[in-house]
This record gives C-alpha cells, sequence and structure tokens, in this order.
C-alpha cells in the first residue's frame, strides 16, 4: 500500500473533502497515515477565509519539504497536492511560490485526483481550477461514516458576496445536491454507524434540491425525510444565512424531534450600517425576529454565531450595537474574528480600514462577553439531567465522551457498549471546556457499534 497524508485547514466543508479525497485515493492503493514522512502522496486542503490562513499554507509547505526531499534521495517519489479555497484563489502562483508543490487542484474539481496523480508521477505539474460542468459527488466513490457523527455535503458554493468574503469566488456558484442523493448517503452512513448527521453547506439553509418525484425540496422537507431514517438519532445543520431561514425551516425546529436545539445563524454585526455595508441583506431586527420565531417554535433552542469586528468604517458606536445585540440576545457560543481584508473582494478595497489597535481592543471586549455567556450557559446546566451522544473513547480509563443536544462536550464514566447510543445523564459539573457527566440512564438507541 502507498501512504496518503492529508492535512486539513478551515471549516467542515473541508473535513468533508478531506474524507472524500482519501476515499477517492483509497481504490489507487493509498492508505491514510497520521504522519508526512515517507507518504507517497501529500494532501493539504486549504481554507482561504482569512489572511493568516494563506501564509500558514506555506509556512507548512517548507517544513514538510525536507520528507519528500528524503523520499526523493531514497530514489522514491512524493507527490505533493494543494487542494481546497488557498488553491482555488491561487491558482499557478502556488506552483510558482513552492517548487515542491506538483498539484494545485480547488474544492470543484477534486474528483479528478486520481488523473492528476498519475499525471504528476510522470513528471507533470498541473492547475485544475476550473469550475467543471459535471458535479464532482456524480464521480466520487460511496462515502465510509469513520464516526458516530458524520458530515453530509448538501449545499455548495454561494451567491451572497458579502463584501468581506471570499468563499464565493473560491467556492463558486451556489449547488444543491439531488435530495434523493442525499438521503441515498445518510441511509448509507446510518447504515455504517452514524448516529448524528450534520447536513453541511456554506449557504445550507439556501439548499433547494431536485425532489425525488419532480420538483424541489427547501431544507425544511429534507430534514423531515432524513428524520424518517431509524437509527438516525439526531440532525444539525451549518452554515446558515439569516435570510435563508425560511418558515417551513424554522417549523422543523418545532416539530423534528431529532433536530437538535443548537442553531448557528452567523450575524457578523449589531450595526445596521455595517449590516448594509457588509451586503447582508439582513438588519439587526430581521436577525432578532428570526431568533424569536425560533424560541416560540421551540423553547429550548439555543444560538450560536459568527461576528467580524473592525469592518471597514465601524465606529465605536457601531461596535456598541454589536455588544448590544450580543447582550439582549444571549449565545451558547460565538466565533469572532478580526476582519482580514481579502483579494478581490469589495470591502478590501475600502480606504477607511480600521487600526489594528481598534480592532484588537474591540474583540478583546467581544471575546470576553461571548466567554461569560458560554460560562453562563454551560453552569445553567449543572445539577440537570441531559441526553448525552456518546461517541468516543473519554480521555481516561473506563470513560466516554459525547454530546449533548446544544454540542457541549460530555465526559461520563460509562461501558463501551454505550458507544452509538443515546444516554441520560446528569451534569455533575463544569471542566474548562466541558460538562462531566453521571450516567443516570441508557435510552436505548439502536445496536451499539
Ligand atoms: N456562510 C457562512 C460563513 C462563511 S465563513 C455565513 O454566511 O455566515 C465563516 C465566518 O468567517 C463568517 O461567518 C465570518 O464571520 C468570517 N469571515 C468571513 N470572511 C471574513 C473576513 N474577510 N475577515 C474576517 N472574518 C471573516
Ligand atoms: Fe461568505 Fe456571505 Fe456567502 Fe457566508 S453568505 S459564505 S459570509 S458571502
Ligand atoms: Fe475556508 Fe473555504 Fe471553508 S475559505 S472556511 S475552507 S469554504
Amino acid at each position: 500500500m502507498k501512504k496518503l497524508y492529508v492535512k486539513t485547514y478551515g471549516c467542515q466543508m473541508n473535513v468533508y473533502d478531506s474524507a472524500r479525497m482519501a476515499e477517492l485515493m483509497a481504490p489507487e492503493g493509498y492508505e491514510e497515515t497520521a504522519s508526512p514522512e515517507g507518504a507517497d502522496l501529500i494532501l493539504l486542503n486549504t481554507c482561504h477565509i482569512r489572511e493568516k490562513a494563506a501564509e500558514k499554507l506555506f509556512s507548512d509547505l517548507g517544513r514538510l519539504s525536507p520528507a519528500p526531499a528524503r523520499k526523493a534521495a531514497a530514489g522514491e517519489r512524493a507527490i505533493v497536492a494543494v487542494t481546497g479555497c488557498v488553491a482555488q484563489a491561487e491558482g499557478a502562483e502556488i506552483l510558482r511560490r513552492s517548487k515542491s508543490v506538483d498539484i494545485v487542484v480547488g474544492p470543484q474539481s477534486y474528483h479528478r485526483l486520481p488523473g492528476l496523480v498519475e499525471a504528476a508521477l510522470r513528471g507533470e505539474r498541473n492547475v485544475e481550477t476550473e469550475f467543471p460542468a459535471e458535479s464532482k459527488f456524480d464521480h466520487l466513490p460511496r462515502p465510509r461514516a469513520r464516526s458516530v457523527s458524520a458530515f453530509l455535503s448538501v449545499q455548495e458554493g454561494c451567491d451572497k458576496f458579502c463584501s468581506f468574503c471570499v468563499v464565493p469566488y473560491t467556492r463558486g456558484a451556489e449547488f444543491s445536491r439531488p435530495a434523493a442523493d442525499v438521503l441515498d448517503e445518510a441511509i448509507r452512513l446510518v447504515d455504517q454507524g452514524a448516529r448524528e448527521l450534520t447536513l453541511l453547506g456554506q449557504n445550507v439553509n439556501a439548499y433547494h434540491g431536485a425532489a425525488p418525484r419532480g420538483g424541489e425540496w427547501r431544507l425544511g422537507r429534507l430534514i423531515r425525510e432524513l428524520a424518517k431514517i431509524p437509527g438516525l438519532l439526531r440532525l444539525r445543520y451549518t452554515t446558515s444565512h439569516p435570510t435563508d431561514m425560511d418558515e417551513d425551516l424554522m417549523a422543523a425546529h418545532g416539530e423534528e424531534e431529532k433536530l437538535m436545539p443548537l442553531l448557528h445563524l452567523p450575524v457578523q454585526s449589531g450595526s445596521d450600517r455595517v449590516l448594509m455595508e457588509m451586503n447582508r441583506r439582513h438588519t439587526s431586527s430581521d436577525y432578532r425576529r428570526i431568533v424569536e420565531r425560533l424560541i416560540r417554535a421551540r423553547a429550548d433552542i439555543a444560538f450560536s454565531s459568527d461576528f467580524i469586528v473592525g469592518f471597514p468604517g465601524e465606529s465605536d458606536a457601531d461596535f456598541a450595537c454589536t455588544l448590544d445585540l450580543v447582550r439582549e440576545l444571549g449565545f451558547a457560543q460565538a466565533y469572532s474574528f478580526k476582519y482580514s481584508p481579502r483579494p478581490g473582494t469589495p470591502a478590501a478595497l475600502r480606504q477607511d480600514q480600521v487600526p489594528e489597535k481598534v480592532e484588537d481592543e474591540r474583540l478583546a471586549r467581544l471575546q470576553g462577553l461571548i466567554a461569560e455567556q458560554l460560562r453562563r450557559f454551560n453552569q445553567g446546566f449543572v445539577g440537570r439531567t441531559l441526553p448525552v451522544l456518546f461517541e468516543k473513547p473519554g480521555r481516561h480509563q473506563g470513560q466516554l465522551a459525547g454530546r449533548s443536544p446544544w454540542l457541549q462536550p460530555v465526559h461520563a464514566t460509562a461501558p463501551s457498549a454505550l458507544l452509538g447510543r443515546v444516554a441520560e445523564l446528569e451534569v455533575a459539573g463544569l471542566t474548562s471546556n466541558s460538562l462531566a457527566g453521571i450516567l443516570v440512564r441508557d435510552f436505548g438507541g439502536g445496536p451499539s457499534l
């Protein structure tokens, strides 16, 4: 067997793509390994969302290069491929900047990887960043479930063009997989032991896939159909855009028990002026209304979000609106980032960039508030019982680790027969980033893995 080393950066979509690329190379005789040393094929699946991601690629390439060089010295060949969003955005520039790279292939064309590797073995260096007419999904092998919780890509690309964001350029136009393909893949993943599925898309709630018997399904309908799969215990979806939260999807939160009560719904800013300049197409009150509507559908729903601080022209008053929104709504968790100018995006051309010192200060204040809310959210569970899906062995002997419905990591002393099952746990206390649970009752949930 030849050895394949994959390093993944960025979002869950990249995690999904990396797994699919490994599956694609398996029939070619490649087996995954945890180290680049001695690998015959090295895949760096990159992210372009913020500055440091691209820099990290080039420093990693520098650090990795001795491994292929040692192989070459032993008369063997190691192929290095850069895939993902930096590959799409930078293309041939990567071959120019790094002599050790043989292949550059974008996120919509990686199904061509086997042919590109063959060409590389003949000494060719290729760049494949056209958005192909065919769908890569029609050329990939059927996926394998690697864990209790599995990703399933249902939608890709983005047509929103938020003025700060590179994704529409790196992932291309919005595309939804046909519902029948999604259902097939879901059934297969559950057959192989997955108990939780997270539906993925850059704009997952813009999903509008061809329905099995004509017409189209939106995400709400897709979720309702997936929820019928026996053995599937939990469903989640990410990432959503506020303007695509339609009535049916919001209603599904109240009606589908398998749909988990934590929604990642990025808002980016609490200032309407900034939201408009970001081209987000929603106001802060639109966002508040969606949150209220979802709470009416399901009282225990909690929210997670993304924020950007220091978007060009963001004033102290704009930033105060963001803090107000966070204080008012309260988030179970949130990610916040300093604005990073991305090449080719409209906001990067603006003259009124916010000084780094101001950005740092705002980020620290926002992150402080978010951390406090996260702590309070978790604290609220101490002494309560929770259904926990056990996903893997815990760090200590005899322990299992799992997730609450709100994605909180939970660990407890429990028999390994409970892997892949939901059990009722009492939360005894908090550690820095997880809940400590005591097993109360096994709910069942199908055969253990
Ligand atoms: N599709 C999702 C998010 C995609 S990117 C959405 O519509 O919200 C994930 C997060 O990265 C974004 O929510 C945003 O908060 C952040 N992000 C994107 N571009 C950025 C940039 N140029 N600078 C800083 N953060 C950025
Ligand atoms: Fe980027 Fe906006 Fe599309 Fe999200 S909706 S991927 S932030 S352009
Ligand atoms: Fe990064 Fe591309 Fe995902 S830019 S966040 S890997 S869509």
